[in-house]
């Protein structure tokens, strides 16, 4: 064949392979077999690796890349990622829908649609070609994942036809059915690996692994419920829709256009029942208006549209017996009790845990061995207790006591006046939180040193080799290398084992130099001061500039920034008039760690690339102009006046009314000073 003759052959391949691709995945009717199918791949694949310079970005073949994903960008969405208002109640639904009757004249048209129990994503396709995946984040910016998303054969490369807008979003779930969740946490307890808690984390964690290979194990599938854009052919959204269908993208079959609130309870009913027969998770339905127009006169409140509602199913429970209670001791010496139960079937995965919180929750709920207890799985891992059947409880059974002393150290255990919890204040003793300060200290959002996870701490902490952070920057290659433990997991499974061979003790020792350079508000971060999260952090270090100010500082001071009150204000201090962690610090510093803000590492970033804001009334953390200093110095555009290009307005305290409304008018969002921080503080 000559090369025009290939080329001609590998553009027909493609073709032929991705309509097999759309009859399957979207339509569900394939009409070859799977034998035949794969010999199409087969000659696609031989002439692509004889002629690497044909490889087209979208060719089927292109699906899986081989390079690990190191870190996920962040990306702002150029549509924020809004929530829905949700409801448990008939009553409220038909509430939704006098609203909008009262807001709009005319007839209005619904769209109900399944509320699917996944995880949120946003393709763009630009030119019909998929540039971009990002995950919904906070609303505002979200996580890069291409690479994983292109494993996903419902998410075209390539859209069919020619008649797609040159660029558009398009958002939906991506989930796992319940059977492939099945298959997969039987592969991870067979492999000696925690199982996931239910469909929708495994979706979630497949989504963020760094290696898209072992993504595309995992079956993920995506149903599209949004579509956005300047140029779509119709302006309605269940038109849009059934025309992005055409486009090759997988539009759900269950939606349906409803003419009354009628109407739209009735589908509510029926999927109630019926829900149980899909292959996936569904937690409700999502009722939309349709029209376009009428959507925008409804407009939106700061989080949702007015033009939308979610009716939730009521969480799935299931009744079992408490068998006994563990207390577990965390990071920052926190003791929560965790409830063993009789394993039960909740929503199609085996529950054998239960968290119980506090001392406070055991009380209210009145919850003793034995008795039978009522779990539900709400959006937390770990599903929760809540409520006792005493009716059934038994007549010798007794009242759960909370214990007195730190099970792993034996030390008397404090509750602090108006806290619901008991801590363990044996911070330089109590084996659980010593490892968990280190296990923190590594962490990625900390100093970012992963090569030492998964049961390396805990060996080094074994071996008597670290007790603290600063241990960790004295390491020696000759201290790590063959250092062996074999793990045997909680919760059954095989057995794992961690060891430090040339490699692995090569790179920690190249992770933990290059922690040198982490910025001084990770490293901040990283001292694990109780309730000094991430953003409180990064508050400090605008403020304080540097370490030996923030040790200075007085309660005072340091209340004087916004978030931060006593609660905080007295744990850094507390943290810091202890010998040991200035000790502790002062060696970190030896070892060259940042503890003062870098301008030149802080100030600029393309966060806002390409946005554009208008900035409205007054502001507690920034001065006007230091607020638009702020916007320009992260890549963005500070205009006048609100127009349809304009991305968000910010509002601070005294908006200008006329603004307001012009803002809610074209449903550009508003955002406050918060909003705006985390945007800047990804
Ligand atoms: S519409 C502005 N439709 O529910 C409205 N969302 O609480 C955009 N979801 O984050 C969302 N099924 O992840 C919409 N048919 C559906 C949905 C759906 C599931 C999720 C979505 C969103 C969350 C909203």
């Amino acid at each position: 064949m000559d090369k025009t003759t290939v080329r001609a052959r590998v553009s027909e391949l493609i073709s032929e392979i991705n309509e097999h691709n759309y009859r399957y995945y979207i339509l569900n009717s394939p009409v070859i077999d799977d034998v035949r199918y794969d010999m199409l791949v087969k000659e696609l694949e031989a002439l692509e690796t004889q002629y690497p310079d044909l490889v087209q970005p979208d060719s089927p073949t292109q699906r899986v890349g081989s390079d690990l994903i190191k870190e996920f960008v962040s990306v702002v969405h150029k549509y924020p990622m809004l929530s829905l208002s949700n409801t448990y109640s008939k009553e409220e639904l038909f509430d939704f829908h006098n609203r909008v009757q009262k807001a709009i004249s005319g007839n209005v048209e619904f769209v109900s649609e399944l509320k699917f129990d996944g995880v949120a994503i946003s393709l763009t396709y630009t030119n019909g070609r998929l540039i971009r995946a990002v995950t919904r984040g906070d609303g505002i910016q979200g996580d890069d994942v291409t690479a994983n998303a292109k494993t996903i054969r419902s998410i075209p490369l390539q859209l069919r036809g020619n008649n797609y807008p040159v660029e558009f979003e398009i958002r939906g779930e991506v989930f796992l059915t319940r059977n492939q969740f099945e298959i997969l946490n039987k592969l991870r307890k067979e492999e000696g690996d925690q199982p996931f808690a239910n469909p929708r984390n495994a979706a979630a964690g497949s989504l963020k692994m760094q290696d898209p290979a072992a993504v595309d194990k995992r079956g993920l599938d995506c149903y599209f419920y949004d579509i956005l854009g300047d140029n779509l052919p119709y302006n309605t959204h269940y038109e849009n829709l059934q025309a992005a269908k055409e486009w090759g993208l997988h539009i759900p079959e269950y939606m349906v256009r409803c003419k009354t609130i009628e109407d739209v309870w009735g589908y509510i009913a029926e999927w109630e029942t019926q829900r149980t027969l899909l292959p996936f998770d569904i937690d409700g339905v999502v009722v939309k208006v349709n029209s376009y127009e009428q959507r925008q006169a409804l407009g939106f409140t700061a989080k949702s549209p007015r033009w939308a509602i979610a009716y939730k199913y009521q969480a799935q429970q299931a009744a079992t017996i408490l068998q006994t209670v563990d207390f577990q001791v965390g990071r920052t010496g926190i003791i929560t009790p965790v409830a063993n139960l009789k394993p039960v079937l909740l929503a199609g995965t085996v529950v054998k845990r239960a968290s119980l919180h506090n001392a406070d929750i055991i009380s209210k709920l009145d919850v003793r061995i034995g008795d039978t207890v009522f779990v539900e799985k709400g959006g937390e891992i770990i599903p929760k207790i809540t409520g006792v059947d005493h009716s059934l409880r038994h007549a010798n059974s007794e009242p759960l006591e909370f214990i007195s002393h730190c099970p792993e150290c034996g030390t008397a255990l404090i509750r602090n006046e108006g806290e619901a919890g008991h801590f363990c204040p044996n911070e330089d003793g109590c084996p659980p939180q010593i490892k968990g300060r280190l296990e923190h200290f590594i962490s990625r959002r900390a100093m970012n040193i992963e090569s030492l996870g998964e049961g390396k701490i805990e060996l080094l902490y074994e071996k008597g080799l670290v007790k603290n952070a600063a241990d960790l920057y004295d390491l020696k290659y000759d201290d790590l290398l063959g250092l062996e433990k074999t793990i045997i997991p909680e919760e059954g499974g095989k057995e794992r084992k961690v060891s430090f061979r040339e490699k692995t003790v090569e790179n920690i020792l190249d992770a933990l130099a290059a922690s040198r350079s982490v910025p001084f508000h990770s490293v901040l971060y990283a001292l694990g001061i109780r309730h000094v999260g991430e953003t409180i952090a990064k508050k400090l270090c605008i403020s304080f500039g540097n370490l030996d100010a923030l040790i200075a500082a007085g309660t005072e001071q340091l209340t004087q920034i916004p978030d931060i009150g006593d609660r905080i204000a007295n744990s850094i201090k507390d943290y810091f008039s202890k010998p040991e962690h200035l000790q502790m610090i002062s060696r970190l510093k030896e070892h060259g760690l940042q503890f003062k803000t870098n301008i030149e590492q802080e100030a600029v970033s393309t966060l806002l690339d390409g946005r554009t804001f208008v900035v409205s009334g007054v502001f507690s953390g920034y001065s006007r102009d230091g607020l638009k200093q702020a916007i320009v110095k992260n890549g963005g555009r500070v205009v006048g006046s609100i127009s349809s290009k304009t991305n968000f307005v910010i509002a601070g305290e005294n908006m200008g009314p006329e603004k307001k409304k012009k803002a809610e008018k074209l449903g550009i969002p508003i955002i406050d000073e918060a909003q705006f921080n985390a945007m800047i503080n990804a």
